[in-house]
């Protein structure tokens, strides 16, 4: 049985009804505005010697409880770096229709695979996105790149083999910045999600699309894993939720936009926001976009950090295992609900 079906498979495009969202899950694009945005943070200021450095940790703490989302320029990452993996993105998406295919799977604990997710609406139908995903695990970086199969080639294997070692530093890098925003010693996150982290890298593909308001490239969601870095190509398509309304993305050259996910949201005791974004589509330009996920350790155990918690900021989250956490994100009965609400505790 052959239930993948990609989303540019058939020219010219066509919406086949798999495809369209019931009314009340469309994107409504005309309510989304370019008028607020999610900070731009300047790295370059930053140096750990310098006393106004503060200030950019200052700019992170803000934007992290504003928004949960910001972009950094001036990162310190080779631009060409970034260009290679764009174009090897690029290339690996105009692979031919069989090999693409070779590549899907639904098992979510593959090491490597390529997926069209799709999202259940009621009575248990499920909606195809307009967009192809290809995950797989980036630690530690060089036994990974042995398992990408053949039909990868050695284009993407090069290019991911530099950026995953560029973005590790840089995460490492912003996980510092972040414990010192919350008043923790330099390293506390670092130590936390840095110790044989469960990483995953997942590049975006979103193909013109005939009707943008009927479908989505990818559903609202939050991130489950601690922290995300994204580049995107020109193209803009990312839309963040702030206070019940959508804002879009611009496209900054030479920037990463960083989004907190789940685990900071609980090891901040919520005072870091892991907020719902999604991706829409356009109808003239293919999009790319790279997501490099980092998050912890499967047996790692995360709750609210205890000087985090205070009379003014009760304690929101219950202990868990990470593995718990991801277990829960999977199962194939979870509905609308945040994957974290069922971590929550109840209000006193
Ligand atoms: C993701 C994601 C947004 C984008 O991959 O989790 O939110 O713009 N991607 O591709
Ligand atoms: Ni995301």
């Amino acid at each position: 049985m052959n239930s993948f079906q990609l989303a540019n498979e058939s020219s010219p495009l066509s919406l086949t009804p798999n495809f369209i969202l019931p009314e009340h899950k469309r994107p409504n694009l005309s309510q989304v505005t370019s008028l607020d945005s999610i900070p731009i943070i300047d790295l370059s200021y930053y140096d750990e010697n310098n006393p106004s450095s503060l200030e950019v940790v200052h700019k992170i703490s803000k934007a992290c409880g504003e928004f949960g989302f910001f972009q950094i320029v001036n990162h310190g990452v080779p631009e060409q770096v970034c260009n290679n993996m764009m174009k090897a993105i690029t290339s690996l998406f105009e692979l031919p229709p069989e090999e693409r295919e070779h590549l899907s799977s639904t098992d979510h604990t593959k090491n490597v695979r390529l997926v069209n997710f799709c999202l259940k609406v009621e009575g248990g139908e499920k909606v195809k996105m307009w967009s192809e995903c290809f995950s797989h695990f980036w630690y530690p970086i060089d036994d990974i790149i042995h398992l990408l199969p053949e039909q990868i080639g050695t284009q993407y294997r090069e290019a991911f083999t530099d950026y995953a070692k560029e973005i590790g530093s840089l995460v490492k890098r912003l996980l510092s910045l972040i414990s010192i925003g919350l008043g923790l010693e330099e390293d506390f996150l670092l130590k936390k999600v840095g110790e044989q982290p469960r990483l995953r890298a997942q590049a975006n593909f979103y193909p013109p699309c005939p009707d943008p308001e009927l479908t989505m490239g990818l559903q609202e969601h939050t991130d489950f894993n601690a922290i995300t870095v994204l580049l995107q190509s020109e193209i803009s398509g990312l839309q963040v939720n702030k206070d019940g309304k959508w804002i879009s993305i611009p496209c900054i050259p030479n920037a990463f936009v960083i989004n907190l996910a789940d685990q900071i949201e609980v090891l901040s005791n919520g005072r870091y926001k892991s907020v719902l974004h999604r991706a829409v589509t356009n109808t003239v330009h293919p999009r790319v976009s790279m997501a490099m996920f980092y998050g912890p350790n499967p047996n790692t155990s995360i709750g609210p950090i205890q000087e985090l918690i205070d009379e003014e900021h009760p304690i929101k989250f219950r202990n868990y295992r990470f593995s718990e956490f991801v277990e829960e994100y999977y199962k194939p009965e979870r509905t609308g609900k945040t994957v974290k609400e069922n971590f929550k505790l109840e209000d006193k």
